[in-house]
């Protein structure tokens, strides 16, 4: 059978997997085919262990692999097969030279525009899925429309909006799909070619068109509005802290107002994830390169409250222990950055567990579903850290818990059971606030959740 359409995907991570999955599965008349030069995470994707874990995945990608997706190591011929080609490789933090621990790292995107370049034989459209710095879309058009063969690309913009922990659902039903591009006939033309992608199940409203650089900056300003928010909230639960106040109790109020909205004011220990703080310091290198420093210290001040916060929730663990940890045995519970993902990349609990560590803590590490990626984030921590998937045995004879990850398993496990196997006093921290603090007081346990005066029995 032959398809109306030839999609390729260059890039088949958290993000690659999961959209081009959904695209094929309510696209049927399209062919879906998503490459990467890493060959363990094809074999993945091309197995019933999926490489990354999201719910109702497997569902989604058995639908349509073998019918209409792929997924492929060829990266060449799939350049050459594509009509349109998503570019959804990793842009982390620059490391080295100028701009380092601030701006994007490009190099990953400009070698996969020098390979489309190298194999395309026609026109093509070229889709940015990975988050970029604004404007660049218009640098990649001219490396690839450099070129002597005779072909044209269009760049255009089509940021990812999808959260981990909810990618199927948010892909399912977006708030809005983004399709940013040049507003000339061939760039108007090509934006209607990506409409008509989404348009097979996305309400059409929902389908913002924009200009190239609206779109690619909409996708930093997004990012650093949500991150923002957690920032603020977790600025008011440090003087919650302070005052007897109950951030949740504020959280509530504050959220009832409808121009403010409940969303995104949890307090925590912390926002992690890929994106949030590399988007961030992305926007703050954009704005000080163009000579806006007011601007970029003010965006910079949401990642520094979410360090800080980070760094408190360790200060707080030390000072009610009584100010040494040294020797005591300290389960984590929860090691992703939010619940219902494996993902641990920029999790606050990495600077948890180090923290501690280096205090001279026994610290053990347990997550139902990110084991594997905290034993890669902390391989060179030795022995000074434990990984444990039951969370019972992780906990026995701790003289501490501290709650990291909002798994619902952690909300339903028996902690008078926990509490016995545990060292005296017993100690919880509640980096999320998901427990019944009243109880757990009951129980025996010193509690301490963030926002909320202490419940102490000493
Ligand atoms: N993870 C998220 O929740 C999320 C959400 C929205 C946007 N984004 C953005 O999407 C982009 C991708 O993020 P991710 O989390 O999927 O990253 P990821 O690291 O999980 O996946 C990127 C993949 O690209 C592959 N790759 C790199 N260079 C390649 C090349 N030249 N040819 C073929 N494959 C190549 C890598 O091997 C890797 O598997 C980033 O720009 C990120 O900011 C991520």
């Amino acid at each position: 059978m032959g398809f109306a359409k030839d999609i390729l995907c260059i890039g088949a991570g958290y993000v690659g997997g999961p959209t081009m999955a959904m695209i094929a599965a309510r696209c049927p008349h399209y062919k879906v085919t998503v490459v990467d030069i890493n060959h363990a995470r094809i074999a993945a994707w091309q197995s019933d262990q999926l490489p990354i874990y999201e719910p109702g995945l497997d569902e989604v990608v058995r639908q349509a692999r073998g019918r209409n997706l792929f997924f492929s190591t060829q990266v060449e011929q799939g350049i050459r097969d594509a009509d349109i080609i998503f570019v959804s490789v990793n842009t982390p933090t620059k490391t080295f030279g100028q701009g380092a621990g601030r701006a994007a790292d490009l190099q990953y995107w400009e070698k996969t525009a020098r390979q489309i370049l190298e194999h395309a034989d026609r026109n093509k459209i070229v889709v940015e899925k990975s988050t970029l710095p604004v404007r660049t879309a218009e640098a990649m058009e001219r490396i690839l429309n450099a070129n002597t063969k005779n072909i044209r690309f269009e760049v255009l913009s089509n940021p990812e909006f999808l959260a981990e922990g909810s990618a199927i659902t948010d892909l399912e039903a977006p708030d809005r799909v983004l399709i940013g591009s040049k507003e000339t006939p061939e760039g108007i033309t090509a934006r209607r070619a990506i409409v008509d992608i989404y348009a097979n199940w996305v309400p059409r409203e929902n389908i913002i068109e924009s200009n190239v650089w609206s779109s690619e900056l909409s996708k930093l300003a997004a990012n650093a509005f949500l991150a923002q928010r957690i920032s603020s909230i977790n600025a008011i639960s440090a003087l919650c802290e302070k005052t007897e106040a109950d951030v949740d109790e504020v959280a509530y109020a504050i959220g009832k107002d409808s121009r403010i909205g409940p969303k995104f004011l949890k307090a925590s220990v912390g926002f992690g994830g890929s994106c949030f703080k590399k988007d961030i310091l992305n926007l703050v290198y954009i704005c000080h390169s163009y000579g806006l420093g007011e601007v970029a210290a003010y965006w910079e001040s949401v990642v520094k409250i979410n360090e800080w916060q980070e760094s408190r929730f360790v200060r707080t663990i030390l000072e009610s222990m009584f100010n040494t940890v040294a020797g005591k045995r300290i389960a984590l519970l929860g090691f992703a950055f939010k619940a219902n993902t494996g993902d641990t990349r920029e999790s606050p609990a990495i600077y948890i567990a180090r923290g501690l560590a280096e205090e001279r803590a026994e610290v053990v590490v347990t997550d139902p579903q990110a084991l594997a990626n905290a034993r890669d984030d902390l391989t060179d921590m030795g022995d000074r850290v434990h990984f444990e998937s039951d969370p019972y045995t992780a906990a026995e004879g701790a003289h501490a818990l501290a709650i990291l990850t909002e798994w619902d398993v952690y909300r339903q496990l028996d902690y008078a059971r926990i509490f016995a196997s545990m060292e005296q006093p017993a100690f919880l921290f509640d980096g999320r606030n998901i427990l019944d603090h009243q109880r757990l007081f009951e129980l025996g346990f010193n509690v301490f959740p963030i926002g909320k005066a202490a419940l102490k029995h000493f």
